[in-house]
């Protein structure tokens, strides 16, 4: 099923390995801007090789093709922006912010991730394929099976959503804040990085490989790594990870204040 918007193409399919693969495979003749969604992923995928689990109708599966970027990582900027907007209006009572390097939290709960990859054509990168899962009608007993931190939008409405129009909403936002990091870089990446509220608090970050480092999340680089200070005062940089958050360290009431503008 196709549907045209205005300027970005939305096609949904019924059930589908996973967005993001489907993306990648027909990355040359979808037109820049597309997003692919489906009602049901049978092997959805998230970042560090794990599974993405959701049944039919669920969730917010979907994945942006991107041909115009300046770099990668700007990728995650839009889709994670797009899906932050449509969490906000979704659920307006909760906090949500962005959890670098590609969590939507509202609160201390994960409510959606998103896994952006490259596509290269002989050796050249061609752009980015950048899938968002966003728990809606999940039950969170269900999510909890899988992860301890996951919670649906569900939940914290106390109400079901409707997911034709959340998809296609997502989609809108999704050509808006790509437009944007076209024509106004400085600005989007000032938005992106001021949704990024656990800058300056004290965390820890899980690495991949089983260790982990403690300290205050100074700030975000040009790259989109994670800058981590330590006790010792020695900064680290960080590709990849999970920031691992501990509620005896963070205040949310002071962080909601600390950064409105
Ligand atoms: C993560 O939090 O680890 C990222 C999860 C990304 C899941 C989405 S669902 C749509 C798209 N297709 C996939 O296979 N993965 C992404």
């Amino acid at each position: 099923m196709g549907e045209d918007m205005a300027g970005v193409e939305f096609i949904l399919l019924e059930k589908v390995d996973s967005t993001n693969t489907y993306a990648r495979k027909n990355f040359d003749s979808l037109t820049d801007c597309s997003v692919v969604a489906a009602r049901e992923q049978s092997a959805g995928r998230g970042r560090m090789g794990r599974r993405w689990e959701s049944g039919k109708d669920l969730s917010i599966t979907a994945s942006a093709v991107l041909k115009n970027l300046l770099q990668p990582f700007h990728a995650g900027i839009v889709v994670g922006l797009a899906g932050l907007e449509l969490i906000r209006e979704s659920v307006p009572e909760a906090f949500s912010y962005l959890k670098w390097p590609n969590d939507i939290y509202c609160d201390e709960f994960k409510v959606a991730g998103v896994l952006s990859e490259g596509v290269f054509s002989g050796g050249r990168l061609q752009g980015v394929v950048s899938g968002i899962g966003i728990n809606v009608n999940n039950s969170t007993a269900e999510l909890r099976k899988n992860s301890v931190s996951a919670i649906s939008l569900s939940e914290i409405a106390g109400r079901e959503f409707f997911l034709e129009k959340m998809r296609l909403e997502l989609a809108k936002k999704i050509e808006k804040y790509y437009i944007m990091c076209q024509l106004h870089f400085d600005a989007v990446s000032a938005l992106w990085h001021r949704e990024n509220r656990l800058i300056g608090e004290k965390l820890v970050l899980d690495m991949p490989d089983g260790s982990s480092k403690r300290g205050i999340f100074t700030a975000i680089s040009d790259t989109g790594a994670m800058l981590l200070r330590d006790e010792n005062g020695t900064e680290f940089c960080f590709d990849c990870g999970d920031v691992k958050i501990d509620t005896s360290l963070i205040d949310f009431n002071s962080l909601k204040e600390k950064h409105i503008t």
